[in-house]
């Protein structure tokens, strides 16, 4: 049966399972097979023909899992592959950048937005060009954070060097006067303590997960292949293309038993 196929996700690590919290928590009856391209993280610092290939590889993967949509849920690969995606397959295929802005246009009061993504997604212009299509008298600032998806998958979530790194690349998102800021990246959601008491609860932060999960409840619903409610608990299946040890640990330290098992899996 079509609705009993998993929903397939993904990132270039831990990040993706911000998005799939916040999915199992609106839809708890869905199956979901997770992969984390550890063997490529961060993949901030890749060119858009790399990022395209990883992501055709493991949509190509997701199939063979029978997913019956894809969340790719990572910024820089919604950047860089989601048209080229879209255009390769058919199944439904979920970005994670479009939602977040249509979060934040509706909750801004001075039209002035922040992001901070990796550099891969800030070079590539994504949010603000999408953002105007909404509403071309915003204005989008973004800030490029190098360094914080090390910290994120090292399990640094709190700390002197996290908050002084995170301070660095808020300060002049702060003197530009965003009231509100899209944590552009997936991992960055776990940064949620440290980055709000940085900005005060004057600037509200954006995880986009929460809008993109109402898109693929939405899609699913359209296509027929939700899941009805059902007894008994799903067994998600989690894979990861570097050490699946490491993503066992800190998968578990951000959202616990949730994780039980990791597969690694070779794509190339
Ligand atoms: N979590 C991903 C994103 O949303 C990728 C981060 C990275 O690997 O650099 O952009």
């Amino acid at each position: 049966m079509p609705e009993d196929q998993p929903i397939g996700v993904f990132d270039s690590g831990v990040g993706g399972l911000t998005v799939v919290r916040e999915l199992l928590e609106k839809l708890p009856h869905e199956k979901v097979v997770y992969i984390g391209d550890t063997a490529h993280v961060p993949y901030g610092s890749r060119t858009v023909e790399e990022l395209k290939t990883y992501a055709d590889q493991i949509v190509r993967f997701l199939i063979g899992q029978s997913a019956k949509l894809v969340v790719a849920a990572c910024n820089t690969s919604s950047a860089v592959s989601l048209d080229y995606l879209r255009q390769q397959y058919t199944l439904p295929i979920v970005g994670v950048i479009e939602p977040g802005i249509r979060r934040a246009l509706s909750l801004t009061n001075n039209f002035q937005i922040g992001v901070i993504a990796t550099e891969t997604t800030i070079k590539s212009g994504a949010f603000p060009q999408i953002a105007r299509r909404f509403n071309p008298q915003v204005r989008v600032f973004g800030q490029a954070c190098p360094q914080l998806v090390p910290l994120v998958e090292s399990g640094e979530l709190e700390g002197m060097r996290t908050e002084k790194t995170c301070r660095g690349y808020l300060e002049p998102l702060l003197q530009a006067g965003i009231d509100t800021l899209i944590l552009g990246c997936t991992h960055y959601p776990f940064l949620q303590p440290v980055l709000q008491r940085i900005v005060g609860d004057k600037v509200r932060l954006i995880d986009p997960a929460q809008e993109t999960v109402e898109e693929v409840k939405a899609l699913l619903h359209q296509t027929g292949k939700l899941n009805p409610v059902r007894e008994g608990c799903m067994e998600h299946q989690f894979f990861s293309t570097g050490s699946s040890v490491s993503f066992l640990h800190v998968g578990q330290q951000m959202v616990g038993k949730l994780v039980q098992k990791v597969e690694q899996v070779n794509l190339g």
